[in-house]
């Protein structure tokens, strides 16, 4: 019998889990709404719960469990901190918590190193030299695959570009802090900038068609619309995105960086804009060094890089690459 594997994310708004085999085939999936607000038990009692629905009627055959959950976090102790996007955690054990209650391995990591990761091996990446993963969602987060390697740094911490300070007067993070990068320009931020918008505008107006509630898919379509009020949070937003990838780009060198998350779904909107800001931020030798590009693999990207740490190392080692 062939071994498989889960993959979960906790990243989005939803937790997104899949059955996958060794080559990365999805053979079975799941979605169950986070509903993060209601604090750590019962996120985890889905999450208990996605994992026993997909290994239903297989679970002798499957070998672990990997989990991708927003950072900061500890992968290796398993122990979750406080991360912004998930109110009440504070020091979750998660990984054995998780062990204990199913039985089976578990491995955690972060949202985004599992998404660059998954990118990496099935996606954008094309398992190719040095890429970093962007995700901008909830939050804005990135992985890091250096030379092909996925890099978590001294204490496995690394890549939370989000929480890079890019104005030291900039808006209260989630962190505590302020003006982080993912303050001035994740879907949160940008639906926060929307909803501060004139009552009248057209932001609202699509909003209120659309439960009441302002997203950043409001403010983008009405962008679309050429409301002059989106233009301004979406420059303004595409700005601080092309800092943050500068700044990624002058330390790092890659030459991909992949870009996910819901708000990557503006597409066109997105990233024209975005890669002609970020070449005027280039220092004139890393102009034209790095393609920026959409992700492919999706909401996937997460569930798939996940699974993928219990077999990388084999598939690494078939390749010559560790
Ligand atoms: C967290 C990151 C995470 C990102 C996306 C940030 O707030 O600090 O670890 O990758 O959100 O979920």
């Amino acid at each position: 019998m062939k071994s498989l594997y889960v993959g979960i994310d906790l990243g989005g708004t939803k937790i997104a889990g899949a059955l996958v085999d060794r080559d990365g085939s999805l053979l079975r999936r799941i979605r169950l709404e986070t509903r993060a607000e209601q604090g750590p038990q019962p996120v985890i009692d889905r999450l208990v719960e996605a994992v026993i629905q997909l290994t239903d009627g297989v679970r002798s055959s499957v070998k672990g469990v990997g989990v991708a959950a927003p950072g900061p976090l500890d992968s290796r102790s398993g122990v979750v901190f406080s991360p912004p996007n998930l109110p009440g955690w504070m020091d979750v054990p998660l990984r054995q918590v998780l062990e204990d209650r199913l039985g089976i391995p578990v491995k955690l990591e972060n949202d985004a190193n599992a998404a660059a990761w998954g990118e990496y091996w099935f996606g954008a990446g094309q398992r190719k030299g040095t890429m970093i993963y962007l995700t901008v969602s909830t939050g804005v987060g990135s992985g890091l695959v250096l030379d092909g390697r996925l890099f978590r740094g001294e204490n496995t911490f690394a890549g939370e570009i989000g929480h890079t300070i890019v104005d030291p007067e900039g808006p209260p993070c989630g962190c505590g802090r302020k003006g982080c990068l993912e303050s001035l320009a994740s879907g949160t931020a940008i639906a926060k900038f929307g909803q501060n918008t004139d009552p009248s505008s057209l932001i609202h107006s699509l909003a209120m068609e659309d439960g009441g509630l302002v997203r950043a898919e409001h403010v983008f379509e009405a962008y679309r619309m050429g409301d002059a009020q989106a233009e301004i949070i979406i420059r303004q937003t595409v700005l601080y995105l092309a800092i943050g990838l500068s700044n990624l780009i002058h330390i790092f060198n890659p030459g991909k960086i992949v870009v996910g998350g819901g708000v990557s779904r503006a597409g066109d909107m997105l990233f024209p804009l975005l890669r002609e800001q970020l070449e005027s931020y280039l220092m004139a030798p890393f102009r034209g060094t790095c393609e920026v590009v959409p992700a492919s693999l999706g909401e996937d990207a997460g569930v798939l890089g996940a699974a993928a740490l219990w077999t990388d190392s084999s598939r690494k080692s078939e390749q010559g690459i560790m």
